[in-house]
């Protein structure tokens, strides 16, 4: 066996724990909270206590599921950060709660750093081929949207990034406008499948550089909307495909742009995608049909990876493990995004 590594996540509204014997995994296991769904996003204190009660069931299930034994874990990595501070707080708790009674060491990992190492895990049974470095990955989720240069497990430098909302936010909001529940974005992406991305056009941010900016986007959507509804109350309902494939395909033609862009600076043609958006259909396409008319090297990851899931943390956790990073009990939880260095160089 090569290092076992106990992950835990509770970022936002996912209770997840996971095990990984070096980069193989044993165990994934999920508690998804469906409480928020009928207020139409995360409420950040019925979050927490889903997570106070999912989190020992959930820990628990993950090493039998592995089939080891506690005193075989050679390190605890939890979610120290970004993420709602309530959610954060149960993951942290409990793995330094954990980790002093059964006197194991402390990971703490980045979040959005495990989004990115979740192309290391390894699955019995599946072709294992994960990304060589120097890679660039585009990172989008619900509360961040990023380009991020990767040259080494613990090397990373983000060259881009969101100026106002994240991508994953401007998915949600057209869910919301159009009435179609949340999260958003799975739903706009199954209905955009059946539109036609051309019928209806919407502004593009002209933001310099390799940044993004989706709060125009998303403004110029709300305009449309009322302006249609005023000549004709049915207008989304008799026309929500096509609104859904017209605005995720202007989303995407957005992050696409940075992107290309990026290869173009940097050189680099090894592309991954990562975070909840990276599930998205529509964007999973247009990395592969760019990446073979610009002969790039671009990674996917599997939809099980693209959600909140401690296997990606236990990733991250354990090449930070196997550089000698340990985390004390000091360290507090982190909800904003730091540079990634900030929130990977505590102790060693
Ligand atoms: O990474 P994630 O699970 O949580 C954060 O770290 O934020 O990302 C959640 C975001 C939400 O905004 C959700 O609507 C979006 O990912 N999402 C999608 C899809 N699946 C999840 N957006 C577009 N298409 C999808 N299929
Ligand atoms: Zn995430």
């Amino acid at each position: 066996m090569a290092e076992i590594i106990l992950g835990i996540e509770s970022s936002c509204d996912d209770t997840s724990a996971a095990v990984l014997d070096g980069e193989l995994l044993l165990s994934n296991v999920m508690a998804s909270q469906k409480v928020h769904e009928q207020y139409g996003g995360v409420v950040p204190e019925l979050a927490s206590r889903a997570h106070q009660q999912n989190i020992l069931p959930v820990v628990h299930q993950a090493v039998h599921q592995a089939g080891i034994t506690l005193d075989q874990v050679d390190a605890i990595a939890y979610t120290r950060g970004p993420g709602l501070l309530g959610s954060l707080l149960v993951g942290t708790s409990f793995a330094k709660g954990l980790a002093l009674s059964a006197d194991i060491p402390l990971v703490d990992v980045n979040h959005l750093h495990g989004h990115i190492l979740s192309h290391f895990i390894r699955q019995n049974g599946k072709e294992y081929d994960p990304p060589r470095f120097p890679f660039l990955a585009l990172l989008v989720s619900g509360g961040h949207s990023q380009i991020v240069r990767v040259d080494d497990f613990l090397n990373f430098t983000v060259i881009g990034r969101t100026i106002d909302d994240a991508v994953g936010e401007a998915f949600d909001k057209c869910a919301k406008l159009l009435g179609l529940g949340y999260p958003g974005g799975p739903i706009v992406d199954r209905l955009a499948a059946q539109g036609d991305a051309r019928r209806f056009t919407f502004a593009k941010p002209n933001i310099s550089g390799l940044d993004y900016s989706f709060s125009g986007v998303k403004t110029s959507l709300l305009y449309f909307l009322r302006d249609k509804i005023a000549e004709d109350p049915a207008f989304p309902a008799d026309n929500m495909a096509d609104i859904c494939a017209s605005f995720q395909k202007t989303l995407i033609d957005v992050l696409m742009k940075k992107l290309i862009m990026a290869t173009k600076q940097t050189g680099i043609t090894s592309v991954v995608i990562g975070g909840g958006v990276s599930a998205n259909s529509g964007l999973r396409n247009r990395i592969l049909e760019e990446g073979a008319k610009r002969r790039w090297k671009t990674y996917l990851p599997e939809l099980r990876f693209t959600t909140d899931n401690a296997a990606m943390i236990a990733i991250a956790g354990l090449y930070k493990y196997r550089a000698g990073f340990r985390s004390s009990l000091y360290d507090a939880p982190v909800s904003r995004a730091l540079d990634y260095a900030d929130i990977c160089s505590n102790s060693k």
